[in-house]
């Protein structure tokens, strides 16, 4: 059932895939093809058995190869391969959205349904901008992003986020109006945190200034990660986004938290804005909601912003946006099976169980030459490499290739090797894919 792919397929045969966040030309002089997945493990379409250290892309939370998943997603195929849910409805749709709603952070029980993390940000931009506007401050048009942060790759994404390289060809055709907090990582103060850092949380301060220069009157939404993971793993310093919970407060801000990583038990709990114990208005997710299984989306919003949009007549469409797939069935039926899965077997929390001996296996590279520091919280964990002299990303990339070769995928963002595995991970997995990153590292130049 799985791919047939050549063990050494020819060049040719790869050009004609643009392929996303790659270097296309040095993937197909040298590609790293998977064909099957199962568990914890992925299989090489030459063969080679990998350990998958990062869920596939912080998605397959539940692991692979879950024929619950499969069979509930055939299941709906047979049944009923698509219904529209522009003026119309399919029941799982709705029952999808209460299972949801009674998981979430308390009050955000509103859910719309995208099919991406990128699709979640924009969506979340709209309704901030679209609710000012319901209650009489259509004024409120600007967002705070943060430098370092990526909501993906729409033009709202693109322009809330802080990555130079996602962002500066496209610089003029960003949304205006738009300003950054400074990004909460800092080697100097926090480098080799086991956790939280406990430095920084003054830095949330800054959106005064910000409100100070815009005028909070112009600002529909304050928008960051609560740990963000493209950027190489940054984490909030310890009472950061509680601080930025009163500002936002104190000035009639939303806060809209990116959970497309951190959802779906990453850290310890469903969400992570229920372990830091902060509450946002809106929250955009992705990824872990359907195992990675099918493209789905899903945005929360506090009950009084559905409220304040449910005005004017009973015939009119309160928000103008959708998307022709949004809940569609196979992903709802995805989801589904998911959660029920994510339920079974306890793993919403289960990165809380292994917080600890993660946090001492990923600290244990600590002192390996070119290390300057490490990261990690929940089932989160990044070593950052110093970079070679005038070649930034070099080391990093050498180090990602190792471990791809030695039967370990780990995911590189310039010198930073993040790991963020399936929740299902046991320790000597763990153990495994620490000593084969530690043994990279030694062998790397
Ligand atoms: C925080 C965050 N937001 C948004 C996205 C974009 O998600 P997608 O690639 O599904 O559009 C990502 C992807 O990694 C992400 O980490």
């Amino acid at each position: 059932m799985n791919a047939e792919l050549k063990p050494d397929p020819s060049r040719e045969n790869l050009d004609a895939f643009w392929m996303p966040f790659t270097a296309n030309r040095q993937f197909k002089a040298n590609p790293r093809l998977l064909a099957r997945a199962e568990g914890m493990y992925y299989w090489t379409a030459d063969g080679r058995q990998v350990l998958d250290g990062v869920a596939g892309l912080w998605c397959v939370n539940a692991g692979h190869g879950r024929r619950e998943i499969s069979a509930a997603v055939a299941g709906q195929l047979d049944t009923m391969e698509f219904a529209p849910t522009f003026q119309m409805g399919h029941p799982i749709a709705f029952e999808l959205a209460n299972r949801l709603a009674s998981l979430a952070p308390p009050g955000l029980d509103r859910i719309f349904f995208t099919n991406s993390g990128s699709e979640s940000v924009d969506t979340a931009l709209k309704i901030a901008i679209a609710y000012h506007r319901a209650r009489g401050a259509g004024q409120r048009t600007r967002f705070i992003g943060r430098e370092k942060g990526y909501h993906g790759v729409g033009f709202g994404g693109i322009s809330v986020g802080g990555m130079v390289n996602n962002r500066k060809i496209y610089g003029s055709s960003m949304l205006p109006g738009v300003d950054h907090l400074p990004h909460t990582l800092d080697l100097g103060h926090n480098a080799f945190s086991r956790g939280l850092p406990h430095w920084g949380m003054h830095l949330a301060n800054d959106l005064e200034r910000l409100i100070a220069l815009h005028d909070a009157s112009t600002i529909a939404a304050v928008i960051v990660e609560p740990i963000s993971g493209s950027a190489g793993v940054v984490l909030p310093p310890v009472g950061y986004l509680k601080r930025l919970r009163e500002i936002c407060d104190k000035h009639d801000i939303l806060l809209i938290f990116d959970e497309v990583i951190t959802g779906f038990g990453r850290i310890g709990k469903a969400f992570a804005s229920q372990v830091f114990d902060v509450t946002p208005d809106i929250m955009t997710t992705a990824k872990g909601l359907t195992n990675g299984s099918i493209p789905m989306g899903a945005v929360f919003s506090q009950r009084k912003i559905y409220d304040a949009m449910m005005q004017g007549p009973e015939n009119a469409i309160e928000l103008f946006h959708g998307y022709t797939y949004s809940a569609h069935p196979a992903a709802c039926a995805a989801a589904l099976a998911t959660l029920d899965i994510y339920r079974n077997e306890g793993l919403l929390t289960r990165a809380a169980t292994l917080s600890a001996s993660w946090e001492d296996a990923v600290h244990s590279l600590r002192g390996l030459a070119h290390v300057i520091d490490i990261r990690n919280f929940g089932l989160i964990g990044a070593v950052e490499l110093e970079p070679r002299a005038g070649k930034p990303g070099a080391r990093g990339y050498d180090v990602f290739v190792k471990c791809f070769e030695r039967g370990v995928m780990v995911r590189q963002t310039g010198d930073v090797i993040a790991m963020s595995p399936p929740l299902i991970i046991e320790p000597a997995q763990i153990a495994h894919l620490v000593e084969t990153l530690a043994a990279v590292i030694r062998d790397t130049g």
